[in-house]
């Protein structure tokens, strides 16, 4: 799957995304992160991208030709959905993610400043896309982490052991905990259960343990009839 970040910050790419498992899906050839100056688009000798809001009011917004001009360029390839990472966006999930993964390629767009011409939106845009209910100075970080969750999700990039698919949060719940040795730490054990080899009662604690979590921390994930994950395939089509 090939990443194409449209962005006033090329040089922050890869970053994190260099290392761990991304970084080897990169190396291998599974993935490709391409990060593109949005400045090479501008059409001034300037390279201006940004400008002064109609109607008024502090900061600058992008300009709509740099951005077009960019991501219609990087379209000529082939098709290549445009997702826009906006806080305004739809919340980036698990859910999401695995719809993204389905495509070959996606062109991201990372703004800054105040935002964008709304004809970016209405006129270029499929997706728009925000990482959380907070706001970060820029798309470029929001951007690394659509392409981290959504990479999880395109075949080979986990091993052949685990698959995103199987992941504790793609069940919809939050994590079992996990203890390693040693059995006793300042003072705290690892749960007899998990040293008792009965795979049935452990499989059943680690359930028992995510739900309770999931209860006490995130109880709007949990489906008020079922009390199973409210993602879970056996509540689809019930009310959220
Ligand atoms: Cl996608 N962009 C910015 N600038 N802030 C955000 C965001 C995106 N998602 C959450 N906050």
């Amino acid at each position: 799957m090939i990443f194409d970040v449209v962005t006033l910050f090329p040089g922050v790419f890869p970053g994190p995304l260099g290392a761990g498992v991304v970084g080897r899906a990169i190396e291998r050839g599974l993935l490709q992160v391409d990060a593109h100056d949005l400045r090479e688009s501008a059409g001034d000798k300037h390279r201006q991208v940004d400008d002064i809001p109609y109607g008024g009011g502090p900061g600058m917004v992008l300009k709509p030709e740099p951005i077009f001009k960019a991501v219609r360029q990087l379209q000529e390839a082939g098709p290549a959905p445009c997702v826009l990472l906006t806080p305004q966006g739809r919340l980036l999930d698990q859910q999401l993610a695995a719809e993204l993964a389905t495509l070959p390629r996606l062109v991201l767009v990372a703004g800054r400043y105040e935002g964008f011409d709304e004809r970016v939106r209405t006129g270029l845009v499929d997706y728009e896309v925000s990482i959380g209910d907070y706001i970060l100075s820029g798309g470029e970080l929001a951007a690394m982490v659509l392409i981290e969750v959504v990479a999880r999700y395109v075949p080979g990039v986990l091993g052949d052991d685990t698959s995103a698919a199987s992941d504790s949060f793609s069940g919809g719940l939050l994590e079992h905990p996990q203890y390693t040795r040693p059995v006793e730490f300042e003072g705290q054990r690892v749960p007899e259960v998990l040293l008792s080899g009965n795979h049935e009662m452990i499989r059943k604690w680690r359930a028992e343990m995510a739900t309770e979590r999931t209860r006490t921390r995130r109880p709007e994930l949990i489906h008020p009839s079922t009390g199973t994950a409210r993602t879970c395939a056996a509540n689809k089509g019930e009310p959220k």
